[in-house]
């Protein structure tokens, strides 16, 4: 399979590489850092050689760039077989009082990248009548919480966008899975105080990702909901 993964260079994206990879499935990832980016490639490139990793950087907050990256994939005329949606940043905050221009910023990051990129390749997918696609949204997409406020809001929307292109790709064959992580342990988690024994590792939800692409054509686990053994933070 040729999985496509956003955000892959670090946390949770990275985490999904590495899972695909172990399992013998070529990559193609992108994320905004070209250093980070490229660090990842060579670890997974290292890791497991027999895998072929394409790799790219954009900043796919900016509507053109989640275009040209979705023309880049068609560019490389593989099949189209799972694509991840996990690009995201956290920036907390409360509706009455952060920064003006946190919700655009947080919907650009989180909900139009996912948009742009899936809308660029999804013709592709109907063509081939298959493949599978994951969008990274978050417990913040259920449920309200202290410090959420733009961010929640864009995972709400993600959601939104999540359920919507299942119905509409059922008749094409097409998977699609809304991930509902609670807190993970990634960079995002970093000098927070917040204890690794506590929350989950990235590699939960990636173990969870690969599980999900494994059934048969006629299964859609259309939702993943994970949480910390103790619950939420
Ligand atoms: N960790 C958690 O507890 C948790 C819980 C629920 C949901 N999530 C969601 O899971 C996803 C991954 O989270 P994470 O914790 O792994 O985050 P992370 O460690 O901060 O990594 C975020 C990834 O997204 C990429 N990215 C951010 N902005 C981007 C942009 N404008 N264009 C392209 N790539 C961009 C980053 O790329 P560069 O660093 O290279 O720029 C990085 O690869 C996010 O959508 C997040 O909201 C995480």
């Amino acid at each position: 399979m040729n999985v496509i993964i956003t955000g892959a260079s670090r946390g949770l994206g990275k985490a999904i590489a590495h899972v695909f990879a172990q399992n013998g499935h070529d990559l193609v990832l992108t994320s905004r850092s070209e250093v980070a980016l490229y660090n990842a490639v060579q670890e997974l490139m290292t890791m497991y050689p027999d895998v072929k990793v394409k790799a790219k950087a954009f900043d796919l907050s900016v509507k053109g760039q989640a275009i040209e990256f979705g023309q880049w994939i068609l560019s490389l005329d593989l099949s189209i077989d799972v694509l991840v949606n996990n690009a995201g940043l956290f920036d907390p905050g409360s509706v009455h009082n952060e920064p003006d221009g946190t919700l655009e910023h947080m919907l650009a990051v989180n909900l139009y990248s996912a948009y742009h990129v899936t809308r660029s390749v999804i013709n592709r997918m109907i063509e081939q009548k298959g493949g599978h696609i994951f969008n990274m949204c978050s417990i913040a997409s259920l449920k309200a919480y202290p410090n959420g406020g733009a961010y929640s809001i864009s995972k709400y929307a993600l959601a939104g966008f999540s359920t919507n292109l299942r119905e509409e790709m059922k008749p094409h064959g097409i998977k699609v899975t809304a991930v509902y992580p609670g807190a993970a342990y990634t960079d995002s988690w970093e000098g927070s105080g917040v204890s690794r024994k506590r929350i989950m590792e990235a590699n939960d939800i990636a173990k969870m990702v690969y599980m999900a692409a494994q059934l048969s054509p006629q299964a859609c686990v259309e939702e993943i909901v994970l949480r910390p053994q103790l619950g939420d933070l």
